[in-house]
C-alpha cells in the first residue's frame, strides 16, 4: 500500500494522506541553519549543532509521537479552527497534500473553502527558515478568518533544556518589535546570539509565553487563544517562551493573500554587542527580514535553491529504463548522501540530537557518497575529522559540530575507525586529483602544536592496525570495529556501564576478521596511494603487510565455507559454523571479498552462496544467522536485541551494500542488483504499510527473519547506508569509478538489462556515456570510445577542456 507517490519532474515525494504509518520527514538547509520537518509540520530547528544552539523545542517520544513541537498554523473561520498540516488541530480536511521536495516542503489543506499553501524552506547561505503561506477563498462569499503562527523556543542547549527545569524556567527572555518577536534568552556561556520570528504584514496580536497563548490545561490542538480568536499580547518572563503571530486574513471571493514568515537566528560579532542587557542589536535580522520581504524575493531564492540542486544532483545521473532506478540514483540517494553528510548520526526522528555529534567513522563513510557533489566541503571535513585523531592513530569515535572537538564521553578504541579516514581521502583525491590535501599540516587531538602532514595521518591509521595484531596475527578489535554491538572484550564490565572499557586479558585477544578484510581493500588503497605520490617504499612495506594479512585470513579467518567474523577473548570463533548461534555474519563476507580475499580459489563465491543461503530475505539481508536468542556476556550488546533487531540479526542495510559490490566484484550482476532492489526505498513503496518508513530514504534498519515484525524499518535518514548504496549502484553496478587517472568503466549488472546512459561531471569534463549490453552478459568492457575514437582499456582519459565527451561502451 502506498501513501503518495514520487514526482520524478519537481523531485518531489507527494504525501497525499497526514496520517503515513509514521511521521515522515524532511531535512531543511544544508549549511549551517538546518530543520527537520515532518509531513504535519513538526520537528524542529538548529544553527550547526543539534545539541548546544538549538533554536525551537521537540519532545522526542511525545504522544502523539509528532505532536512534539513544530512549525504551528492555525485557521480560525469564524470559530472553526484548523491547521493546513492537519497536525495539530487534527480537524478534517477536504484536501490535504505535502510535497517534499530538494531542501524544502510544501504542505497544503483546504476547510471550509479555504485553501492555505504554506512552503518551507532554508534559502541558500542564509541562517533563516522562510515560511511563504498563501491563503484562498475558494467560496463565493467574503471571508475573514485569523491566521495564528506558532514555534517554541528551546533554551539553547537542548539537553539543559529538557532537564535543568529548576534554572531555566527562571530564564526565558523575549522582545518584541512590531511584528518581529525575538527570543533572547542567554546561555550560561552568555553569549549573544539571539533568534527570531517575523512575518511580513501587520499583526492583530501576538503571544510569546506559551501558557497565555495555550492555556495551563490545554494542547497544541486547542490553543486557548486560537479558539478565542485573539492573542494576548503576552510578553514571556521566564516559563516557556514561545513566538506567535495573529493575523487577519480579509478575502473577497476567489481572492489569495501571501504572507512570509521567517524564523531566523543572529549568531552576533563582538562588536555587535547588544547595547544593554535589555535590547538586543537587531540589525542582522532586520536586515534579514529585509532581504525576504516580499513574495518576489522568496520566490527567487527558491528558484535559487532548485539550481543549486538541480547543479549537485547533474554530477552523476541515470537515463535507464527502471523509473525506480532512476528515481533513486538521481535524485533521493544523492539527497540522503547530503543530509548524512550533513548531520552525520545527530538529528532525525531516531537520533534526539543531544546523543551524538559527528562521528569519526560515520562521516568518513559519508564522505564516500557525497564528495561527488561538492568536494571542498569534503576537503573540510576530512582535516576537521584528521584533526581529532590522536598521535598513535587511533581515534576519538565522536566530535561536536560546534567545537570540532573530539568527545571525550565516548572516547575511541573503535579499532575500525582510523582506516575509513584512509578511504575517504583515498575517495577525495581520486574524485579531484588534488594530491596536496596530503600535505595539509593536521594536528592531533586538535592541538596545533603536534600537527604533521596529513599524509603522515594515514600511516598512523595504517599502523595502528599493525601495532595492534591479536594472537592469529588479525586486528585486535578493541571496543568493538564497525558492529557497535559486538563487544568482545567486556567480561568485567561493570553494572550500569554503557559500554565495556575493561577487558579480562587487556583487550590483546579478541581479534576481528571484519578489520583484517578492510584492512586488505583499505590498505591496498592505501599502498596505491603511496605508489602514486612516488613514496615508493612505503608503497612496498604496504603491499606486503596487505599481502601478509591476506594469508592470515584464509589461514585463520576461512570457516570452510564462508569467513569467520571475529575471534572472541578466550580465543573461539565468532561467526563459524562450530557455532550454536551467530553462525554466519555478513560484515566479514563483504569486507573480505572487497579486500580480494578468496577470488582465484573460488572461496569468495562460496561465501557468497552461504550468504544468500542462509542471510537473505525478501526485505533484504539479515546481519547473521542463527539470530542470537540469549545472553551472551562474551558478544555483549549484540545478544541483548530481541532476535531479528538491529545487529541481532536485522537487515542492517548499510552492510547488505558491501555485498551488492561483493557479487558485482565476482561478476555477479544479477544478484548484486536483486539485492540493490530489496532495500532501495523507491522499490519498497508498495508496501508501505508494512516498511512503515519514508520510501524516499533508506532506514538503517529493517526488522529480519526471526522478528515479529519482519519487514518494518526503523532509523530513517541518518545511516551510512545511503552512501554505501549510492557506491554500490554508481561505482560497483553501474560500474562509474573515479581513478587517479580517469573514469574507470566496469559494470556488473544484470544480464537482461539492454544498456542504459549515464552522464557524469568529472574533473570539470563532462563524460556522456552509453553503455550498450548487445550480448546480454553482467560484465567486461569489450569496447570503449571517447568523442568516436577508440580507447585502450577501460578508463576515459581526462581532457581537462570542461567540454562534452561522448563515451560508447559496448559490454561482451
Ligand atoms: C546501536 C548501534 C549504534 C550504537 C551507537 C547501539 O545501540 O545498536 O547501531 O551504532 O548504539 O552508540
Ligand atoms: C550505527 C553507527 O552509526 C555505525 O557507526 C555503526 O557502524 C552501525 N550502527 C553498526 O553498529
Amino acid at each position: 500500500m502506498q501513501y503518495g507517490f514520487f514526482d520524478d519532474l519537481n523531485r518531489e515525494y507527494v504525501i497525499t494522506t497526514p496520517t503515513t504509518p509514521y511521521p515522515w520527514i524532511n531535512y531543511l538547509g544544508s549549511q549551517e541553519y538546518f530543520s527537520l520537518i515532518s509531513n504535519t509540520a513538526g520537528g524542529y530547528s538548529f544553527y550547526k549543532d543539534a545539541k548546544l544552539r538549538r533554536i525551537t523545542r521537540f519532545r522526542y517520544n511525545n504522544v502523539p509521537l509528532d505532536l512534539g513541537g513544530g512549525r504551528y498554523y492555525y485557521i480560525n473561520d469564524g470559530g472553526d479552527v484548523w491547521s493546513p498540516g492537519w497536525a495539530p488541530a487534527k480537524k478534517e480536511l477536504e484536501n490535504y497534500e505535502c510535497r517534499h521536495g530538494m531542501g524544502y516542503t510544501k504542505i497544503s489543506g483546504e476547510r471550509g473553502g479555504v485553501e492555505t499553501n504554506i512552503t518551507f524552506f532554508v534559502p541558500l547561505n542564509t541562517n533563516a527558515e522562510v515560511h511563504k503561506v498563501i491563503v484562498k477563498n475558494k467560496t463565493n462569499d467574503n471571508k475573514k478568518v485569523k491566521l495564528f503562527s506558532f514555534v517554541e523556543w528551546c533554551l539553547w542547549n537542548a539537553l539543559d533544556d529538557m532537564t535543568n527545569f529548576q534554572r531555566n524556567y527562571n530564564t526565558g527572555e523575549v522582545e518584541v518589535k512590531g511584528s518581529v518577536i525575538y527570543h533572547k534568552t542567554e546561555y550560561k556561556e552568555r553569549r549573544n546570539h539571539y533568534a527570531f520570528f517575523s512575518v511580513n504584514a501587520p499583526i492583530c496580536g501576538f503571544d510569546s509565553d506559551r501558557e497565555s497563548f495555550i492555556g495551563t490545561y490545554n494542547g497544541f490542538e486547542n490553543p486557548q487563544a486560537v479558539y478565542a480568536g485573539q492573542s494576548n499580547n503576552s510578553v514571556a518572563d521566564g516559563w516557556h517562551p514561545i513566538a506567535s503571530h495573529c493575523v487577519e486574513v480579509d478575502l473577497e471571493p476567489g481572492e489569495t493573500k501571501e504572507y512570509i514568515f521567517l524564523l531566523g537566528y543572529v549568531e552576533n560579532d563582538l562588536e555587535d554587542k547588544w547595547e544593554s542587557k535589555n535590547i538586543i542589536n537587531k540589525k542582522k535580522a532586520e536586515a534579514m527580514i529585509e532581504a525576504f520581504k516580499t513574495v518576489d524575493a522568496v520566490d527567487k531564492a527558491l528558484k535559487e535553491l532548485s539550481e543549486y540542486w538541480d547543479q549537485l544532483l547533474s554530477k552523476y545521473r541515470i537515463d535507464s529504463a527502471d523509473d525506480k532506478l532512476n528515481r533513486m540514483v538521481n535524485i533521493w540517494n544523492q539527497y540522503q548522501c547530503m543530509v548524512t553528510f550533513n548531520l552525520s548520526r545527530s538529528a532525525s526522528y531516531f537520533e534526539s540530537g543531544i546523543g551524538r555529534g559527528m562521528g569519526f567513522r560515520d562521516s568518513n563513510q559519508d564522505l564516500l557518497g557525497f564528495v561527488h557533489q561538492i568536494p571542498d566541503r569534503a576537503r573540510e571535513r576530512i582535516i576537521d575529522l584528521a584533526s581529532t585523531q590522536l598521535e598513535d592513530g587511533g581515534a576519538y569515535h565522536q566530535y561536536q559540530p560546534l567545537t570540532k572537538k573530539g568527545n571525550d564521553e565516548i572516547g575511541g578504541n573503535f579499532n575500525d575507525d582510523p582506516l575509513w579516514l584512509i578511504l575517504a581521502v583515498v575517495a577525495y583525491i581520486k574524485e579531484t586529483g588534488d594530491f596536496s590535501i596530503l600535505d595539509v599540516m593536521t594536528p592531533f587531538d586538535n592541538d596545533e602544536t603536534k600537527s604533521t602532514p596529513l599524509s603522515d595521518h594515514l600511516k598512523r591509521s595504517f599502523d595502528h592496525v599493525i601495532h595492534n595484531l591479536g594472537p592469529h596475527g588479525l586486528p585486535l578489535i578493541g571496543r568493538a570495529d564497525w558492529n557497535d554491538c559486538l563487544n568482545l572484550n567486556c567480561f568485567s564490565m561493570e553494572p550500569g556501564e554503557s559500554f565495556q572499557t575493561t577487558t579480562s586479558k587487556d583487550g590483546k585477544v579478541a581479534e576481528s576478521v571484519m578489520i583484517a578484510g578492510m584492512f586488505c581493500y583499505i590498505g591496498e588503497e592505501y599502498a596505491k596511494l603511496m605508489k602514486k605520490t612516488g613514496n615508493d617504499s612505503e608503497a612496498d612495506r604496504a603491499y606486503l603487510e596487505v599481502d601478509k594479512m591476506r594469508k592470515t585470513i584464509m589461514e585463520h579467518g576461512w570457516d570452510g565455507s564462508w569467513f569467520v567474523r571475529a575471534y572472541d577473548d578466550f580465543g573461539r570463533k565468532v561467526g563459524s559454523d562450530d557455532n550454536e548461534e551467530g553462525k554466519i555474519f555478513i560484515e566479514s563476507q563483504g569486507l573480505c571479498i572487497m579486500g580480494n580475499c578468496g577470488m582465484e580459489d573460488g572461496k569468495a563465491i562460496k561465501a557468497l552462496d552461504a550468504v544468500e543461503e542462509r542471510l537473505a530475505t525478501k526485505y533484504g539481508l539479515v546481519l547473521q544467522n542463527p539470530a542470537f536468542t540469549k545472553y551472551y556476556v562474551e558478544y555483549g550488546e549484540i545478544s541483548t536485541y530481541p532476535a531479528g533487531y538491529k545487529e541481532n540479526a536485522g537487515i542492517f542495510c548499510h552492510n547488505n551494500a558491501w555485498i551488492m559490490a561483493a557479487e558485482a566484484l565476482v561478476g555477479r550482476g544479477d544478484k548484486a542488483f536483486d539485492y540493490y532492489t530489496r532495500i532501495a526505498p523507491a522499490y519498497t513503496e508498495e508496501y508501505s504499510e508494512i516498511h512503515r518508513m519514508e520510501p524516499y530514504v533508506y532506514s538503517q534498519m529493517v526488522a529480519g527473519k526471526d522478528a515479529k515484525r519482519h519487514g518494518e524499518a526503523k532509523n530513517s535518514w541518518l545511516t551510512g547506508t545511503a552512501s554505501w548504496n549510492f557506491i554500490a549502484i554508481s561505482q560497483y553496478i553501474l560500474g562509474i569509478k573515479p581513478e587517479y587517472d580517469g573514469l574507470q568503466i566496469d559494470p556488473s549488472i544484470p544480464k537482461s538489462w539492454d544498456g542504459y546512459k549515464i552522464t557524469r561531471e568529472f574533473r570539470g569534463d563532462i563524460y556522456e556515456i552509453t553503455i550498450k549490453n548487445p550480448n546480454h552478459v553482467s560484465s567486461g568492457v569489450v569496447k570503449l570510445t571517447v568523442d568516436g575514437k577508440e580507447v585502450e582499456g577501460n578508463i576515459l582519459p581526462i581532457f581537462g577542456d570542461k567540454k562534452k565527451h561522448v563515451a560508447e561502451v559496448i559490454l561482451g
